[in-house]
């Protein structure tokens, strides 16, 4: 690895305060000497992770994950020593000397630069000859100057390999531009082609303000598909990553509440009217793992869909979501056929604003549905209703709020409140059997498919797909990793399958299943678009990745134990569960350095 001069990078250490750097990523708060906060590295509810400014050192006690400022940066975004520094250099502004300087060899290191180097390149393009087009285009949707430039927007040129060329003349390699999702190999043998082309370029950032993909949107009226988004990558997760919340960060912070949005105009058009704490879900359902993401910044979620089926649909399910994670989950219903964007556009910020602030509870907005759906004079509407709200109270984890809601909910809808929460606690036993050993019986289909966690979807349609690799997967790991009981049940019945006839018979599975639900989990699945030229990469990162989750599930259990041994001064337990937990640990950090879906 090339050097750089340790008073260079002793500069750089001094002028990256590690509390400010990681403020970037994890909500601090002052405690004594230092600064706790919730731990970006492991899921957690009480803060066990430390800061300490005076010895700019960072430890989370639940993890044992700890360093300096440069190790922070080398942990969150995944990039080897030299590439941290060279992010903190340009941070702070500071030089590296130039010669013989190159970054890490790190694929992740790789990869950012790659997503770099195009995210600057169709940056340039937009104000040059190429870019006439688009330009014009953002300036009849009336996007200003100044948003194009803090939002790094672009254009993708006609051509068909661009980029390509410009990359490779810089010595990049295609294999790593091919992995970043920026080129596809062509079908027939050699060569490679850009994959936006044409189109509108929005750069997605993560947290420390990197690009790590984009969002493509197509400059003609009757495209297909109007948005290409970048490939889950190495360095690009879907399901954590939220268009915006980079830029939107500090104001979603101070406003302790973050509304989100469905689109990325959506969200550029409010940024530009002044309305800075909100976010895109750009494309992806809401999943819990945004919704954590959130709760390091504000604890208030208000969703802002539009108010057609698709988005009453997409809010009732992003609200479940929400109050799964503990947040306080909001929604509001745009009038009249808007978006945010138009609603913006027409009326100005102050409306949407307005509607925010009246914006109804999940619960208001949940029974506002249901008195679309049933008539809730009756008393059969009624229980229908009822026994809707509990599948929403149930998602509820947090004990206390789930209480608050019972109550309301059973005072709005004029049942008695005693029968109401004998009803909950047996939809929760339900839940907890069903999580248990009966995961075939879940609530209504469609919902149940689109719940499921995209890394789980993803290698259950690659399984299905390609059933070459089921023995494989069986081999290395159980049914019980995933941590959707569905997809458990559904993992168990192709393992069982494939052992006994070596081969998957779909249509016969599906038959068997004599289940609408799993037929359909099945349907959804199988739809999963998966890149044949990188199957046996998804592969191994999926299985990765749910080895890894089922982990760190299980560290969290031990973890709850442990609390409970500590406070039954139960020592002998105690040693038990902690000699576990380091064992847990180590064998997730083996798995840690590699990074999937
Ligand atoms: P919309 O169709 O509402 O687009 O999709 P939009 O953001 O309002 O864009 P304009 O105003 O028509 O230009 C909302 C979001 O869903 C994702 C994109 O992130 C989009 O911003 N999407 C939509 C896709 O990923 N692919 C698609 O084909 C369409
Ligand atoms: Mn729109």
């Amino acid at each position: 690895m090339p050097q750089i001069p340790q008073e260079t990078i002793q500069r750089i250490r001094e002028a990256s305060d590690i509390v400010e750097v990681i403020s970037d990523h994890v909500q601090l708060r002052k405690a004594g000497r230092n600064f706790v906060g919730l731990c970006p590295f492991h899921g957690e509810k009480t803060p066990s992770f430390n800061v300490n400014p005076e010895l700019q050192f960072y430890k989370c006690f639940g993890c044992d994950a700890g360093g300096d400022v440069f190790k922070f940066i080398q942990q969150i975004d995944r990039v080897s020593f030299t590439e941290a520094v060279a992010h903190l250099a340009q941070r702070s502004g500071i030089a590296l000397p130039s010669t013989g300087q190159q970054p890490g060899d790190e694929l992740s290191d790789q990869l950012y630069r790659a997503s770099d180097l195009a995210m600057k390149y169709y940056h340039h393009l937009l104000r040059q000859s190429e870019g006439k087009e688009a330009l014009a285009y953002l300036q009849t949707r009336g996007i200003s100057d100044q948003t194009i430039d803090r939002f790094g927007l672009g254009c993708a040129p006609v051509e068909w390999d661009a980029f390509f060329k410009m990359a490779t003349r810089r010595q990049f390699d295609p294999a790593v531009l091919e992995r970043a999702g920026l080129i596809s190999a062509r079908k027939e043998g050699k060569g490679y082609y850009d994959r936006f082309r044409e189109r509108l370029i929005f750069p997605i950032a993560n947290l420390s303000g990197r690009t790590i993909a984009f969002g493509a949107r197509t400059l003609k009226a009757d495209q297909q598909p109007k948005y290409l988004n970048s490939p889950e990558t190495p360095i690009y997760h879907k399901s954590s990553t939220l268009y915006g919340l980079h830029q939107a960060r500090e104001a979603i912070r101070q406003q302790d509440c973050v509304l989100v949005v469905e689109g990325y105009m959506d969200f550029l058009s409010l940024a530009q009217h002044g309305i800075a704490h909100a976010v895109a879900s750009a494309g992806t359902a809401l999943t819990e793992e945004h919704c954590r993401l959130l709760s390091r910044f504000a604890r208030r979620v208000v969703l802002v869909f539009d108010g057609d089926e698709a988005g009453s649909a997409a809010s009732l399910r992003g609200l479940e979501v929400v109050l799964a994670t503990g947040l306080e989950a909001y929604a509001v219903s745009l009038p009249g056929g808007h978006d945010p964007d138009t609603l913006v556009q027409a009326e100005g910020p102050e409306a949407l604003l307005a509607l925010v602030g009246a914006a109804g509870s999940a619960l208001d907005f949940h029974l506002g549905q249901l008195a679309r759906q049933h008539d809730l004079r009756t008393l059969d509407g009624k229980a229908r209703a009822a026994e809707a709200v509990q599948s929403l109270l149930a998602r509820c984890r947090d004990a206390v709020r789930r209480d608050l809601l019972l109550r309301e909910a059973s005072q709005r809808l004029g049942i008695g409140e005693k029968a109401f929460r004998q009803q909950l606690q047996q939809t929760l036993r339900r839940q907890t059997l069903r999580t248990a050993q009966a995961p075939q019986e879940n609530a209504p289909a469609s919902q149940a498919a689109k719940n499921l966690p995209s890394p789980e979807r993803t290698i259950l349609g690659l399984l299905l797909q390609y059933p070459r690799f089921i023995g494989p997967t069986a081999q290395v790991v159980r049914p019980e990793v995933f941590a959707d009981p569905r997809a458990q049940h559904l993992a168990r019945l192709l393992f069982d399958e494939y052992h006994q006839a070596k081969e998957l018979d779909l249509s016969g599975l599906m038959g068997r299943a004599a289940d609408p639900e799993l037929v359909q989990l099945i349907s959804t699945c199988a739809m999963v678009d998966i890149d044949e030229a990188q199957v046996e990469q998804e592969w191994e990162g999926h299985v990765q990745y749910l080895q890894r989750e089922a982990l760190t599930r299980q560290i969290e259990q031990l973890q709850q134990e442990l609390h409970k041994a500590v406070a039954a001064r139960d020592e002998t337990r105690q040693q038990d569960l902690q000699r576990e937990h380091e064992r847990l640990r180590k064998e997730r950090q083996t798995l840690l350095p590699s990074t999937p879906p």
